[in-house]
């Protein structure tokens, strides 16, 4: 199934999330509207506010509270991904230059920071305190998972488990808060909250190591961001830490990591090109793909929950 296809029983309300984002730049200050509008006009693939909307859709969906958690988790994305930018010092983002680029890290810090704000600000219009506690737990899951990432730069002694935990935090927790606060936003009973967690626990990993297969196997004009930038940040991810198991005496990561001379990184790309390791990586986001949607079965039969598990091998097969 493709996105569209997919996202077919939110989509009208998945424009209006849209519509909502780009108004936040919509402000008294002409500087910081220049710079919101810029962050707001290229949106991304949306997933997030759709997973929102899809788990509302299985019980009383009710876009009172549904609409702003979905902004608000688009907004936390957002601003997580302004901040990362400047820490990867990437220099574009959905095909345009990055915040950081065009402004500097500093405006991208206080960028950054604005969009958490207005995040908290959507979220406490639920007027729920469960999904706003959620809300910021998970803001700080994913500060712990940067800065694992960020302390673990260049470091060789990682193992899958802290590769797994780390994109967890970063990325997964996100998921996670997406799907249960659809699902608690619209009066789901508990078991059905649990396993619209465990969705979104899995889908969050498998949507990661997909990210980090992409980083070796696309092109910057397909994804939009540059590629090959894990190596280059010093970043572990599931391809390069199969190869330093394969191979964990000479090995261009262990070089590259060791030296940061930069001829090593496309030794290391050739390599896992030239390997089972790009298969390897896919089984292992397939197993995450399925543990997601094993227990959708025990909720409604609705479109939605059709929509969720065509998600699950979506994030398989995406290409960007
Ligand atoms: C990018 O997320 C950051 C990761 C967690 C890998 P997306 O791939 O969802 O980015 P957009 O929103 O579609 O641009
Ligand atoms: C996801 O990781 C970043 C966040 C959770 C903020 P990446 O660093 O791999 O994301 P991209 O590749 O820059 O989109
Ligand atoms: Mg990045
Ligand atoms: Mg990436």
């Amino acid at each position: 199934m493709e996105l569209d296809e997919i996202y077919r029983s939110v989509q009208g309300d998945l424009l209006e999330v849209k519509n909502t984002l780009r108004s936040i730049s919509q402000t008294d200050m002409p500087w910081l509207s220049e710079q919101l509008s810029y962050i707001v006009r290229e949106t991304g693939k949306g997933i997030r506010p759709a997973l929102t909307l899809l788990a509302g859709q299985l019980y009383h969906y009710d876009l009172t509270y549904l609409l702003p958690m979905a902004v608000s988790v688009e907004l936390m994305h957002t601003a997580t991904l302004v901040h990362d930018d400047a820490i990867d010092k990437a220099s574009t983002r959905r095909g345009q230059a990055t915040i950081n680029s065009v402004w500097g890290d500093e405006i991208a810090i206080l960028m950054g920071d604005y969009l958490f704000a207005r995040a908290g600000e959507f979220v406490s219009d639920t007027q729920t305190p469960r999904v706003i506690k959620l809300f910021s737990q998970t803001l700080g899951t994913i500060s712990s998972g940067e800065i694992s990432q960020f302390r673990g730069a260049f470091v060789l002694n990682q193992d899958r488990d802290n590769y797994f935990t780390r994109i967890y935090r970063k990325t997964a927790s996100l998921f996670s808060l997406s799907t249960q606060s659809g699902a608690i936003l619209s009066q789901a009973p508990e078991e059905a909250i649990a396993i619209m967690k465990e969705y979104g626990d899995n889908l969050g990993i498998a949507f990661q190591i997909v990210d980090d297969i992409l980083d070796f196997t696309s092109t910057e004009t397909t994804l939009g961001k540059p590629v090959g930038s894990d190596l280059l940040q010093g970043t572990l991810t599931l391809p390069a830490l199969m190869l330093l198991e394969r191979y964990p005496e000479d090995n261009p990561v262990k070089n590259h990591f060791q030296t940061r001379d930069r001829k090593y990184i496309k030794q290391a790309i050739d390599m896992v090109l030239n390997s089972s390791i790009i298969d390897d990586c896919y089984e292992v986001a397939r197993e995450y793909s399925q543990v997601s949607c094993r227990n959708l079965h025990l909720l409604p039969d609705t479109e939605s929950r059709e929509a969720l598990n065509g998600l699950c091998e979506y994030v398989v097969k995406r290409k960007i």
